[in-house]
């Protein structure tokens, strides 16, 4: 019971549940992004990323669920660590904590990747985000989401992934492509080139099927 009201309370001070398939709505943008805009640093973003993970996940009970329970806390969290040692030249303490994390969390993220506020994993196993993988914010992602290479490119050779994106179960994003701002990738799709703002994109090679909610044929 008092567990029950503490949630309630979590969720009214905080933030009210969204599907995951809202983030584009302004009242999103507005609820977890102007209030933790002024936090920087490693450990700022740790009281934004619950209020993500409290809104997102209809499962959430509460604060201390979360902490123990989501492995795509742990994974943000490790990350921000690693990058930020990567970040002042070191390769293998933060390569070290990449796997660390990886064996306890199923995701793997190199430390090299840029992740920007707010990212959500749900569920996360087998999620790969290449060194050069750029994520802005706001973006959703569910298990087996590969950000990968194709294995032809050098340096820049992941996705860059723009604000809003949902990449749903399965689906693998591969070399230096866009995935534009707010735009939806479907469960298994196999995506290898630019996913315009706003589109949504299915199959193997994902070809566009919606923008901005509309059909194209
Ligand atoms: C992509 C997705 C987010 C839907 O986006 P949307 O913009 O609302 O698109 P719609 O549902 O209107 O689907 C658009 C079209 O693509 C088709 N489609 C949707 N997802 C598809 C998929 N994964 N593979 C192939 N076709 C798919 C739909 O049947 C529809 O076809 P139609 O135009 O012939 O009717 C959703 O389909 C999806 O893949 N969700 C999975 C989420 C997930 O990972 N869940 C796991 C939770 S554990």
């Amino acid at each position: 019971m008092n567990a029950i009201k503490k949630s309630d309370n979590y969720i009214q001070n905080n933030t009210e549940k969204a599907s995951v398939y809202e983030i584009t709505s302004d009242r999103y943008r507005t609820d977890l992004s102007m209030k933790t805009e002024k936090r920087n640093g490693i450990f700022a973003g740790f009281k934004e990323l619950l209020d993500t993970y409290m809104y997102h996940d209809p499962a959430a009970t509460g604060p201390v669920s979360i902490i123990v329970n989501y492995p795509g806390i742990h994974a943000i969290f490790s990350h921000r660590i690693s990058h930020f040692l990567y970040n002042r030249g070191m390769r293998f303490l933060p390569r070290f904590i990449s796997q660390l994390s990886r064996f306890f969390t199923g995701i793997e993220i190199h430390p090299g990747a840029q992740i920007g506020k707010r990212l959500f994993i749900d569920h996360g196993m087998g999620v790969v985000i290449g060194e050069t993988a750029e994520i802005g914010n706001d973006v959703v992602m569910f298990h087996q989401v590969t950000l990968g290479g194709t294995g032809k490119e050098k340096g820049k050779r992941h996705p860059t992934v723009h604000d809003g994106a949902v990449i749903a179960a399965g689906a693998k994003v591969l070399g230096a492509i866009t995935l534009g701002h707010d735009s939806k990738v479907g469960a298994n799709a196999v995506v290898l080139k630019n996913v315009p703002p706003e589109a949504t994109v299915v199959g193997i090679p994902a070809k566009v099927v919606r923008i901005g909610g509309k059909k194209v044929d």
